[in-house]
């Protein structure tokens, strides 16, 4: 099977490789990236994170694919997204850049393209982001996408142990264009 493709201006998305393991693996050490992440522990830990991800994609026709950057063929990060799971029943955007590729609008932009890529794929009739109050580059984004928050619907994050700090999220949704 053809491997999935979107294009941007400065970037590809693209499903995974074997080869994006490692630098996924030195992101996921990174305690910048991972600072509002539950830890990984185990490298293969990532491993099972590039099957589950090949594994969405075959099943979905969508996962959170990998931010190649066009420039050098550079592995920035994950961004994409995923079918509804816990208590949800609308598709999930999400997004992790590697430390080195903040700052410049990539996220953003690969953001913009999944959406775009969504309504014109999916029938969903919307997308919802979730992620911690304290994480503000990630909830600036979805302001960016042009995401609501809906404060009424903040929940305890099911895969996040109780007492912890990261366990209330947020829930941003974006219902799709009118045509
Ligand atoms: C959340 C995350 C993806 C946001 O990345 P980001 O690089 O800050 O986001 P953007 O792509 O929107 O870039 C924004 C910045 O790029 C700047 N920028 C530079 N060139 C730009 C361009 N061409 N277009 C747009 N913005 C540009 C903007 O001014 C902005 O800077 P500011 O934050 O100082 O205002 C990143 O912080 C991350 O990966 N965090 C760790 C993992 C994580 O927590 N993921 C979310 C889990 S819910």
């Amino acid at each position: 099977m053809a491997e999935f493709c979107l294009e941007t201006e400065r970037l590809v998305l693209r499903g995974w490789r074997e080869a994006d393991i490692e630098p996924f693996w030195q992101s996921a050490c990174d305690p910048e990236v991972m600072r509002y992440l539950l830890p990984m522990a185990q490298r293969d830990e990532a491993v099972q994170r590039y099957h589950a991800q090949t594994a969405m994609q075959a099943e979905h026709g969508f996962c959170f694919w990998v931010i190649e950057r066009k420039a050098d063929g550079a592995f920035l990060g994950q961004c994409g997204l995923c079918p509804p799971r816990y208590q949800f029943t609308e598709v999930e955007i999400g997004w992790r850049l590697s430390r080195h590729a903040w700052g410049q609008g990539y996220a953003l932009e690969a953001a913009r393209a999944t959406l775009g890529w969504a309504w014109a794929n999916l029938a969903a009739p919307s997308i919802i982001a979730i992620t911690v109050r304290v994480n503000e580059p990630s909830w600036r984004l979805m302001d960016k996408l042009g995401m609501s928050y809906f404060p009424d619907e903040d929940f305890d994050h099911p895969a996040v142990p109780d007492g912890s700090p990261l366990k209330r999220h947020i829930l941003y949704r974006i219902h799709r264009p009118e045509a």
